[in-house]
């Protein structure tokens, strides 16, 4: 993991390794398993890009009372978000009176979770919380703070494990971030 990877004319540097997520993912399911003790969750995967985190995290998690759903959110283009954020795929199941905890890969301005929540808040669940991966602090436009994080990060852009460029980079085992933007 030291070579410079070039998506889209960009090139991206190694940012977090293999072992460093997994124990980051360790973590952020040790504190969900100790919160939801005797708990039967949903567990809402936000596709695409929380496909490889949500994978990691609901296997170490080992509730076999819980379930996972996936939904779909989408406002970026390339590196930009385009500050509208729209539902691509619903949820198929009913949440009514169920605790539910969102994966989502990454947390930039905070517009899709802020949306998401309000969506969801409609379904009448018992409560909702957030498990992000990334969070990119200096970027929020919204003041939301996830509930669980696995890593906070600098406001640069970042490929591999589940996180895309224009579709691009999501194979990615480790997390590359941009070395133009620096
Ligand atoms: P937000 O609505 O601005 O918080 O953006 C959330 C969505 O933007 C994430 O689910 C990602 O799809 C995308 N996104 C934000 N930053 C990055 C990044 O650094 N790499 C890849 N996707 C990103």
């Amino acid at each position: 993991m030291n070579e410079i990877l070039t998506v889209n004319g960009l090139r991206f540097k190694p940012f977090l390794r293999v072992d460093t997520i997994q124990e980051q993912v360790r973590r952020v399911a040790a504190e969900i398993r100790n919160d939801y003790e005797g708990k039967s969750p949903i567990f809402l995967c936000v596709l695409n890009g929380a496909f490889v985190f949500a994978a990691d995290l609901y296997r170490e998690l080992a509730m076999t009372n819980s379930k996972i759903q996936f939904v779909k959110y989408s406002s970026y283009e390339g590196t930009n978000t385009t500050g509208e954020v729209k539902q691509v795929i619903g949820l198929s199941e009913n949440v009514e009176g169920k605790d539910i905890i969102i994966i989502e890969d990454i947390v930039d301005t905070g517009l899709t979770a802020v949306k998401m929540i309000d969506d969801l808040r409609k379904l009448n669940p018992a409560s909702i919380r957030f498990a992000t991966l990334l969070h990119k602090q200096e970027s929020s436009k919204t003041g939301f703070v996830p509930d669980y994080i696995a890593f906070s990060i600098p406001p640069l852009f970042v490929v591999g494990y589940g996180l895309d460029l224009d579709g691009k980079a999501r194979n990615l085992p480790e997390i590359y971030i941009n070395c133009d933007e620096e």
